[in-house]
């Protein structure tokens, strides 16, 4: 069974990328497999909404997204890390999630008219890493729902988020012992709701009742 890490920061090394990592390594760690994927480093355009995917679920535009989405597809532990950038993820993160919206949420019209969205996928994990220099946490929180959105539309429920605050140059985190351990932990936490402890219905691991939520 398999984690997928994906990085929204531009930056290699940085420090969400450094927080994914660490996230991966506590998965690592009970037996799963693990990859990250930096989407700088791939070429994923934001969503044009022409709803050509609307029946068959599948983008229009040929780029790096249907791949990448593949491997979403398939991993049991997709792990979402994302700096804020004013006010929200990343460019690179946002255009991922937009994609991943439009086309991997069905819309059904009842026959009384109303509009439902019902979600394509089910059965999967997740971890949502955001993290920020100076803003407050209320606007770390909207980063974190955000990606939390993403997790859903693909089928995984969030059990655990990291969230950090003033961390500004690449390599501020490791000096953020805490932060690290506060990954690691959120990695151990995904993999044992992966292997068969689910979550609770407020989303905490279940074998890990005291579990809870931010740094
Ligand atoms: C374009 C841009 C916009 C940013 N906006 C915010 C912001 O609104 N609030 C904040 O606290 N930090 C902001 N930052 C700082 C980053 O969130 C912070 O440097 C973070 O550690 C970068 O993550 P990385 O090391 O993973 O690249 C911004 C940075 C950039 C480059």
């Amino acid at each position: 069974m398999k984690v997928i890490g994906i990085v929204g920061s531009p930056r290699r090394g940085g420090n969400t990328d450094v927080l994914v990592e660490q996230v991966l390594a506590g998965a690592g760690a009970h037996g799963l497999e693990t990859e990250k994927v930096l989407l700088g480093e791939l070429e994923i355009a934001p969503c044009r909404a022409c709803y050509s995917c609307a029946d068959s679920g599948r983008c229009v535009i040929g780029d790096d997204f249907h791949a990448l989405l593949e491997k979403a597809l398939g991993s049991a532990g997709i792990v979402l890390g994302s700096p804020m950038y004013v006010g929200t993820v990343t460019a690179q993160m946002k255009a991922f999630v937009d994609r991943v919206d439009c086309s991997q949420v069905e819309l059904v019209r009842a026959s009384t008219g109303e509009v439902r969205f019902r979600r394509r996928h089910r059965g999967r994990f997740g971890v949502v890493v955001a993290i920020c220099d100076l803003s407050p946490l209320s606007e770390l929180r909207h980063c974190a729902r955000v990606m939390e959105a993403c997790l859903r539309d693909l089928g995984a429920d969030t059990v655990d988020e990291v969230l950090a605050q003033r961390l500004s140059d690449v390599g501020d985190v490791r000096k953020r012992p805490e932060l690290l351990a506060r990954a690691f932990r959120a990695g151990e936490r995904l993999a044992a709701a992966i292997r068969g402890g689910g979550t609770d219905e407020r989303g905490r691991c279940a074998e890990d009742p005291g579990a809870h939520r931010g740094v």
